[in-house]
């Protein structure tokens, strides 16, 4: 079981106060602290793989991360989504080079072995020379496999033995998701196509950013709003709230249709408006008014979502001051066919890499990250105190709900997930929050 740390397992409660709100610096700077991310979150938690429209026939596949851990994700013989590790178990070449396509094996291109849709070991090269003593056990040589779960048609992988269940794992939190993911009885489908990009940050900052910080957003994002609509959108604190669970977290005003990224697209418009009264016989009013909302959220760790503008993004970490980024466009499996090409370019006009908010974006979190360069930069805290005492009760949202999304709610409970799972020796020792 990897675990290589436990002495700078024990100190890391010093570095995070996520109940005051300060975080120390070197959490998003230092290669042990890094190391053992990999080890305590990454191979620990559910990481999303792939959407099921991604893959729908047997023998479709793509290749990811989970942390650094190169990945094979396929539809096998059997149907079910696989993953397993994209290393060779006989020197650890990589078996897959291509980022997705269609397989019936997978082979090494060293020395021959190949592999099935299932990562199991089916044949070698040059089997006759494998007799005798050292005859080979096939059955124990396939690819290390993760554990698989799915939330409607969002593939998860896992490579903790002891982890919860996904639905665990995810807590309320599946009721937030459920408004992308179920407001319509077809569900969701990705476009193809997943842009990839490199930012020179730390991983945490983008996905904290995604989990709260709508203040951001009239300041940093202040020229491209007044550009592209001539005003800031209004953020009213009585009807905008954070809201979390286990470390996941939304932000969100219930305003409905606001969104920036689609650069209100009058088809866009049209259907949700026109979607409005179902949405809302399928979510409740409350949640049918999140669907359009101007608002962001991430699933701990690393997936990150937009709901007005769809789309999500996974933030895989390349070293301590990297950052790969996945970028992929969603929208309701039966929505119209021309509303593909709608939502394809709102993304791409604000949230790709040649994006304006995006371009804003990858600039502040690179400069929070390289600062820390400095050694003694790097010693000091960073305040995330905004709203301590904004906790509310709501009749009808779910998890822990905090008035106003100009708030640091999201933030500190998204350090508070990632402290507890760093400082635990397992996942018995894991506050539900
Ligand atoms: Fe893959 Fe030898 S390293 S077959």
């Amino acid at each position: 079981k990897p675990d290589s740390n436990a002495k700078l397992a024990a100190g890391i409660e010093e570095l995070v106060d996520a109940e005051a709100g300060n975080i120390d610096r070197r959490i998003f700077w230092d290669e042990s602290i890094y190391n053992l991310e990999l080890e305590r979150i990454f191979a620990r938690c559910w990481i999303f793989v792939a959407h099921d429209t991604q893959l729908p026939n047997v023998g479709d596949f793509l290749t990811t991360t989970i942390g650094e851990d190169a990945v094979i994700v396929s539809r096998g013989e059997d149907g079910k989504i696989h993953t397993f590790l994209n290393s060779c178990t006989h020197r650890g070449n990589r078996v897959c080079f291509a980022e997705a396509g269609n397989s019936r094996r997978f082979t090494c291109n060293f020395h021959g072995w190949s592999y099935g849709l299932d990562g199991s070991l089916k044949n070698v090269s040059r089997p006759q020379s494998y007799s005798g003593k050292s005859n080979l056990d096939k059955s124990k040589l396939g690819l290390h496999k993760a554990r698989v779960e799915s939330y409607k048609g969002m593939h998860f992988a896992c490579f903790d033995p002891e982890a919860p269940s996904l639905e665990e794992y995810l807590g309320e939190f599946r009721w937030y998701l459920d408004v992308i993911l179920d407001n319509d009885e077809g569900g969701i489908e990705f476009i193809d196509g997943n842009i990839k990009s490199r930012l020179k940050c730390n991983w945490k900052f983008p996905a904290e950013n995604f989990v709260g910080d709508s203040y951001h957003a009239p300041w940093t994002h202040s020229s491209a709003l007044i550009a592209m609509f001539g005003k800031q959108p209004t953020m009213r604190p009585d009807r905008s709230y954070h809201a979390n669970a286990n470390g996941h977290g939304w932000e969100f005003g219930l305003d409905f249709i606001g969104n920036a990224a689609t650069l209100n697209s009058p088809p866009i418009i049209d259907y949700l408006r026109e979607q409005e009264a179902k949405f809302a016989e399928r979510l409740g009013k409350v949640r049918s008014r999140m669907v359009g909302a101007l608002s962001s959220a991430n699933v701990f760790p690393n997936l990150s979502f937009l709901a007005g503008h769809n789309t999500f993004r996974t933030w895989n970490p390349k070293g301590p001051r990297s950052t790969e980024l996945h970028t992929w466009v969603f929208l309701n499996a039966n929505a119209p066919e021309e509303l593909k090409e709608e939502y394809r370019r709102g993304v791409m006009l604000t949230f790709s890499p040649a994006g304006v908010f995006e371009m804003d974006d990858g600039e502040n979190f690179e400069n929070c990250t390289a600062v820390n360069v400095g050694v003694v930069t790097r010693q000091q805290q960073l305040h995330f105190g905004m709203g301590l005492d904004s906790k509310i009760e709501h009749e009808e949202l779910r998890g822990n709900v905090y008035q106003s999304q100009i708030n640091e709610a999201n933030q500190r409970a998204f350090y508070q997930r990632w402290a507890d799972l760093m400082g635990a020796e397992t996942w018995a020792d894991v506050p539900v929050r």
